[in-house]
């Protein structure tokens, strides 16, 4: 049976549209469930918003809306923008959905019954926009390290989730599986978490401080802190959508995150489920801001990129090939229109779109667009130096992509297209062609390189699923699956094939440089 794998974005908060960095985790996420499903795997790619709290209270009442009316019109537009882009989530769930509120009264119970929540009377200070409680040696200047706002002292009474208890075994279990949360770095970076005392969590908010949340089972005068709610969301919409096999799924649970939100995801979520009972997800994968003018892109500071924006002036594709390859999964990455425009013209239209449509022209050039045949007369040591280049790629690309690790993916496939490039500075078809007698070696050059492209779209699919499909439209080809053996190199087209039209699959941007370097 087909390995099971679950996949995760985090869910969006809803009092900001889609921006730059909840896009970057949404195609990362997309780009490995295309892979593990080219791989054969059996994917559940799940996505959606976190509508309830604080700050989508404040959200709404700053519209004059109602929060369920307000967090609705929100998550449309997440929803919608996610389908236009393309993304190929299985499901999208919204934390005010009826089985995830079921679902998370029931673990509240569960973990109450069991002794794992008591009530008492805590102070401290509080941040809206991160809807947590910060240690006074947590913050700069006083003020929040992202919002940069001061938090709020806020003292009332609660109920607390004894969260102390796990922290021996939270990292027990850290140090028996090296894999649990990559890269390394933010590993660390929890290991130092877990050198102080985690303390216990606080869960709940008094409704009369807010309203708009999951009421606690055992107390109608609470409602459930967010996050408590939100990170039950990776297992109720699970459940909900998969109830036979959701443990399957679940042991092979993966979740994406910027570094943002690490804590509640390495020490808040994995606590809870042990004390539910369930295992703790198989692995965290954090990478880093997006930034603009070394600060962090977000809806608060201003400086917003709207992924619908990307995709209507340079395609979708484009925007995702730049975002992947860009920024190292793990660390931080500035963006700037003039790193994204001088990518963009060096890589794709240069690059990869540049050899597509020459190899389409000579086809049709030479051989009026009929691919021919290779035999031994025609075959030479390059074409296989070629085929290498591919296997190498391949093999890279796959390693790299186990390991969450796509812009070293794309690194190593644009090593192929530039094998591409040199074997036809090398074989010079446009001079074998002035000789009679080589003109069927030019044949069998055309269709190593047709081989070549249908390849290229077969590694390409899971980052630029519309290019992959052009191009092997344009071959009149199949793509085929990473799980399928390789396509039989040179001579896989039958001689007489005919090949489409050359077309710009990525017209060069031309835009000054200065003005878009602003
Ligand atoms: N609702 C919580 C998550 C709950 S998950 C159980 C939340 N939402 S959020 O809308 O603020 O999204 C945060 C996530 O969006 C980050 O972890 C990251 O995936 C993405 N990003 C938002 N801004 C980002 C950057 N500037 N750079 C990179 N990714 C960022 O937190």
């Amino acid at each position: 049976m087909a390995e099971k794998i679950h996949l995760t974005t985090p869910v969006y908060y809803v009092n900001a549209e889609p921006h730059l960095g909840h896009t970057y985790t949404t195609v990362v996420v997309d780009t490995l469930a295309r892979f593990h499903r080219s791989m054969g795997r059996d994917v559940f790619f799940l996505t959606g918003t976190d509508e309830h709290g604080d700050k989508i209270a404040r959200a709404s009442e700053a519209k004059n809306q109602d929060p369920k009316q307000y967090a609705e019109g929100v998550s449309r537009i997440f929803r919608s923008t996610w389908d236009t882009c393309g993304i190929s989530y299985d499901h999208f769930m919204r934390t005010t959905d009826d089985y995830h509120v079921a679902f998370v009264r029931e673990v509240l119970q569960k973990v109450h019954d069991a002794g794992d929540i008591y009530f008492g009377e805590y102070g401290g200070r509080y941040c809206v926009g991160c809807e947590r409680f910060y240690a006074d040696r947590e913050l700069v200047d006083g003020k929040c390290p992202d919002h940069k706002t001061e938090p709020e002292w806020i003292a009332e009474e609660n109920y607390f989730f004894r969260m102390s208890r796990y922290q021996d075994a939270l990292l027990a279990h850290l140090e028996a599986n090296p894999e649990l949360i990559t890269p390394v770095g933010y590993r660390n970076e929890v290991l130092g978490l877990l050198r102080e005392p985690i303390g216990d969590l606080c869960i709940s908010r008094p409704k009369s401080r807010l309203t708009w949340g999951i009421e606690l089972p055992f107390d109608d005068r609470y409602v459930c802190y967010v996050w408590f709610d939100a990170l039950i969301n990776y297992l109720s919409a699970l459940r909900h959508a998969r109830p036979d096999d959701w443990e399957a799924y679940w042991a092979g649970a993966h979740h994406f995150i910027a570094k943002d939100i690490l804590k509640p995801h390495s020490v808040f979520w994995p606590t809870m489920l042990m004390a539910a009972g369930i295992p703790v997800y198989r692995a965290l994968h954090v990478h880093g801001y997006w930034t603009m003018d070394e600060s962090k892109i977000s809806k608060s500071l201003g400086n917003v990129i709207r992924p619908l924006d990307m995709r209507e002036r340079f395609g979708m594709d484009g925007f995702r090939y730049f975002m992947l390859r860009d920024m190292a999964f793990g660390s931080d990455s500035s963006f700037t229109e003039k790193a994204f425009v001088e990518r963009f013209n060096a890589d794709l239209a240069n690059g990869i779109g540049n050899l597509v449509s020459r190899v389409l022209s000579m086809q049709h050039k030479y051989f009026e667009g009929r691919v021919q045949a290779i035999n031994e007369d025609t075959e030479r040591v390059a074409d296989h130096t070629l085929e290498q280049a591919f296997v190498e790629a391949e093999t890279r690309a796959i390693a790299a992509l186990e390991r969450t690790m796509p812009h070293v993916a794309l690194e190593e496939i644009w090593k192929a297209v530039a094998a591409c490039n040199k074997y036809i500075v090398e074989m010079e078809p446009f001079k074998l062609w002035k000789d009679d007698e080589q003109k069927p070696r030019v044949g069998a050059v055309l269709h190593v390189l047709c081989d070549a492209l249908r390849h290229l779209a077969r590694l390409l699919a899971p980052f630029m699923p519309e290019t992959s499909a052009k191009i092997a439209t344009l071959l009149g080809a199949e793509a085929g699956r990473l799980a399928d053996p390789a396509p039989p190199w040179r001579r896989s087209f039958c001689p007489g094939h005919l090949v489409g039209q050359p077309e710009r699959l990525f017209p060069r941007i031309e835009i000054e440089v200065d003005e878009v370097a602003k």
